[in-house]
């Protein structure tokens, strides 16, 4: 059972309201990381999907006098919307109302209450009428009283079903204390450790009784009962993966070959929900259900895209919607700008402006242009050929180039650790070295002067080399600009898996292609306004 797959998953998303550019951006962080080891030559499973189940759901719809499965389809399909808007390139795709998810959660769920994982129980407390869920001691304002929020509360009893967490957080504190590289960032370790000792001796109620939530998967050993959120949400990961497959009937189903793929290199999350969901109920549900030690997965824990320093909220009215952005600066500039401006694993500020500002100078002018320049200039004094071969060398071409080999080293380094903004970095620092060359080495005059001949194509080839480098690093990030710039250079059948980029990959006498704006200006509505 050797793995031999990289696995890729992120959370999946609510579909209570519509997205917003928080889920874009888990999307494109885990569509990059695809993509790179995709270019890297690996086999790679990406799962995503949607999360169409629970209490908010059941309610919503009612409000809206629909039922709930017409009013999660209808959410449903704006997030599918966007993953084809920013080119999300998933290979698998999870609904947890497909039927087999709801298989294998049941098959979970049985296997754990046959073992005696799971039990009844009768819970007496406090029960807040309008939020329609328990409220404990910690919900009590300082005099002592439940606040407004909370509405009427009552005392309350009621039998639920109870997962035994409690026999499990001795094995989970001491796997992550002797475990190195579980969750990125590192210091989020603590956040957990600190979590798992306050919930010491506490057990996970996955019940609801039908009649306060129907909205749900039935337990398959009692049908008064659904579970809640937990088994029914944090199983896809497994289910989606092709998980005890031979458990399917529907023969049309295309599921991968689990053993393949598990364990999740990574778990792409954000903060919000690592602590208790992930590193605590998910991996003690694998554990009791016979995962060991090493089939645990590993968590990329994302930081949230705030608001002018605050948090983006419906009811203050500051989504942004991640549609209207793309349509506005283009998938590749929004893409770019989502990976460019936030450090992953910490939290970043969005700022419209900026995303303008960096298609502008970064895209349209460092990229864009000096593939045009390259372009238009081989065209003009060579017809597009590039001679690779001219025998001339001189300290501005070595030092091109050990900006190209440099770049090689960081960017795999970067990119391997989730840095994906210090990658970009690295390419941005050739490209700057690239337009510096050209200013410097100025084929324009080199053009004029017949005994600058072969200087002046080794000017040339190094640009285009540099830039067929720059299109292979920057294709997990701009798929679409990317494949364009590689079509002008005429060279994306020479570019090899992104781990054996090495200079040299135009050949002598290659014919480069015709130049096509890769970053048309932008047409802004007040731009427009005030012309
Ligand atoms: O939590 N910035 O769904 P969800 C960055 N269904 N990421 C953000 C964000 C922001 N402002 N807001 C949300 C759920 N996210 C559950 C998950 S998984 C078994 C169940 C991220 O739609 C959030 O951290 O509320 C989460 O990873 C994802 O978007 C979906 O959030
Ligand atoms: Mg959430």
């Amino acid at each position: 059972m050797a793995k031999s797959a990289y696995y890729i998953t992120t959370a999946i998303d609510y579909t209570n309201a519509a997205p917003h550019i928080g889920h874009a951006y888990e999307k494109v962080l885990a569509d990059v990381i695809a993509r790179y080891h995709r270019h890297c030559g690996r086999e790679v499973f990406f799962l995503t999907g949607v999360d169409q189940h629970g209490q908010k759901v059941q309610q919503t719809a009612a409000r809206q006098g629909t039922e709930p499965l017409p009013h999660v389809k209808r959410i449903t399909a704006l997030f599918l919307d966007l993953w084809k808007q920013l080119d999300i390139a998933y290979d698998g795709w999870i609904e947890t109302t497909d039927e087999h998810h709801k298989t294998v959660v049941r098959d979970l769920l049985q296997r754990l209450h046959d073992d005696g994982q799971i039990y009844k129980k009768c819970h007496r407390g406090h029960y807040s009428v309008r939020q329609e869920q328990f409220v404990t001691d910690r919900d009590r304002e300082t005099d002592g009283s439940f606040g407004e929020q909370w509405g009427e509360v009552v005392e309350f009893e009621e039998d639920n079903y109870y997962f035994r967490l409690s026999d499990h957080v001795e094995w989970l504190r001491d796997y992550l204390e002797r475990t190195g590289d579980v969750i990125f960032p590192g210091f989020r370790k603590a956040d957990v450790l600190n979590a798992l000792a306050a919930s010491e001796g506490t057990d996970l109620c996955i019940s609801r009784p039908k009649d306060r939530l129907d909205w749900g998967i039935e337990l398959p050993f009692d049908p008064d009962y659904v579970t809640f959120v937990w088994f029914d949400a944090l199983t896809n990961y497994i289910s989606g993966a092709g998980y005890r497959r031979e458990l399917h009937t529907d023969a049309d189903l295309k599921l991968p070959d689990f053993d393949r793929l598990w364990p999740a290199d990574a778990h792409v999350i954000g903060k919000d929900i690592l602590v208790p969901a992930h590193a605590i109920y998910w991996m003690i549900m694998l554990h009791a259900a016979g995962f060991t030690d090493q089939q645990m997965p590993k968590f990329l824990v994302h930081g949230w895209w705030n608001i002018r320093g605050e948090k983006m909220s419906k009811t203050t009215g500051n989504i942004v919607d991640p549609v209207q952005l793309a349509q506005r600066y283009t998938t590749d500039g929004l893409r770019y700008y989502l990976m460019r401006d936030i450090v992953s694993g910490r939290d970043a500020d969005f700022d419209e402006s900026r995303l303008s500002m960096l298609y502008q100078t970064e895209l349209a002018n460092e990229v864009g242009n000096l593939l045009n320049r390259t372009l238009n200039m081989a065209g003009r004094y060579r017809g597009g050929v590039v001679t690779a071969a001219t025998g001339f060398d001189d300290d501005l071409n070595a030092s091109l180039r050990a900006a190209v080999e440099s770049c090689q080293r960081a960017y795999h380094a970067h990119m391997e650790g989730h840095e994906l903004h210090a990658a970009l970095e690295q390419v941005r620092a050739v490209t700057g070295a690239a337009n510096r060359f050209a200013e410097q080495a100025a084929p324009w005059k080199l053009a004029k002067d017949d005994t600058q001949a072969a200087r002046l194509d080794s000017v040339l080839h190094h640009l285009a080399e540099t830039l067929v480098h720059v299109a292979a690093w920057l294709q997990p990030f701009m798929p679409g600009s990317c494949g364009r710039m590689l079509d002008q250079l005429n060279a994306a059948a020479l570019v090899p898996g992104l781990r054996d980029l090495v200079w040299g990959l135009l050949p002598d006498g290659h014919q480069l292609g015709k130049p096509d704006p890769l970053f048309p200006r932008l047409q802004l509505e007040d731009e427009s306004a005030g012309a």
